[in-house]
């Protein structure tokens, strides 16, 4: 059995906190800021309930299921709104689901994990899955360290996936941890973020590469087969490194980070949802996501794409 996606649907909040807003309170430039990460802008702001709340919301009236007809609920999330409950608790009261919920964290690589591990889900039985990644990283970022403030942004995405005879869409997948560089991106609790960016941006280009290349051997697809890739939205640069080791035309990646900035978990699927809405896919394209993050954590899964109404 496989998965096939049957709706989409994204959420950011209202406000705007454009590069020159910071150059008010930082030592920093709009200009530094667009060379050396590619972000203009991002949005601030609701809980991360409130964000998967309305993400999964989007995707259960595309996907047209009801919302009771959903038998588990992964929200993939590095900055939940409680340390106990999850905020998938929120999430499943409010949209009145059916089935168990429950949180995973594995930071920016965060969606990636959870597709997999929904794949695995549906393949073991379960008929619908809602997937969602939510963030709301301006809770744990330090708005006076310029290394860290001009980087993070919140927002969420999900998708409703169901069971599929067959192969499904999944076709392949990596995940991976490197737990000794762990060090490098993290946030005590009650604390804010504190990373090493020039280590992590040198281990998560090697990580996106090194797990692509191992997703497209194991589906046995070269990387110019690639229609889309949609990584994780750090840093444009990490992004034109990865393709170009890849093999990928720069082109063929989906970017919305200079909207957006970094958003964790909820970063791919808010690249494949502006894709997806932006024609940028055909039934039969292969669509390679790839993600890295805290831990050091890291992920890619290969799909087909089909759109849901030609099935
Ligand atoms: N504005 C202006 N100058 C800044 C700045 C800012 N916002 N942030 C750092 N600088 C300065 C540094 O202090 C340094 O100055 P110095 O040379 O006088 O010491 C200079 O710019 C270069 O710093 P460096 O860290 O080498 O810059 P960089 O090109 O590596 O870019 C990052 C910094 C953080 C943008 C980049 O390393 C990166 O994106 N890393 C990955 C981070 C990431 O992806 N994190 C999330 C993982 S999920």
């Amino acid at each position: 059995m496989g998965m096939r996606i049957l709706g989409w649907g994204t959420a950011l909040p209202d406000k705007i906190v454009t590069n020159h807003d910071l150059e008010k309170t930082l030592d920093t430039s709009d200009k530094w800021i667009v060379e050396r990460t590619g972000i203009r802008e991002r949005r601030i702001g609701d809980s991360t309930g409130e964000l998967a709340i309305a993400a999964g919301r989007r995707a259960l009236q595309r996907a047209n299921v009801d919302a009771s007809s959903i038998e588990l609920t992964i929200l993939a999330t590095t900055t939940p709104d409680q340390t106990v409950p999850a905020t998938s608790a929120h999430v499943h009261e409010a949209l009145a689901l059916g089935g168990g919920a429950f949180d995973l964290n594995a930071a920016c690589s965060g969606f990636v994990y959870g597709l997999v591990t929904a794949n695995a889900l549906l393949d073991a039985g379960a008929k619908r899955i809602l997937l969602i990644g939510a963030e709301t990283l301006s809770r744990i970022t330090d708005w006076s360290d310029r290394n860290t403030a001009v980087l993070f942004g919140d927002g969420g995405g999900a998708l409703v996936l169901e069971r599929v005879a067959g192969e499904g869409q999944l076709l392949a997948s990596d995940l991976g941890i490197d737990g000794t560089a762990r060090s490098f991106l993290q946030s005590d609790i009650g604390a804010k973020i504190k990373m090493d960016g020039r280590e992590i941006f040198k281990r998560a280009v090697r990580a996106m590469v090194k797990s692509s290349e191992q997703t497209l051997k194991s589906a046995k697809v070269r990387a110019n087969e690639v229609k889309l890739v949609v990584p994780h939205q750090a840093n444009i640069r990490i992004i034109h490194a990865a393709c170009d080791r890849l093999g990928i035309a720069q082109d063929r990646a989906a970017i919305v980070l200079d909207r957006t900035g970094n958003t964790s978990s909820a970063s791919i699927p808010l690249a494949l949802v502006d894709a997806i809405d932006k024609g940028r896919l055909a039934d039969g394209d292969l669509v390679l996501l790839t993600g890295f993050g805290a831990g050091m954590t890291w992920g890619s899964a290969l799909i087909r794409w089909q759109e849901p109404t030609s099935k």
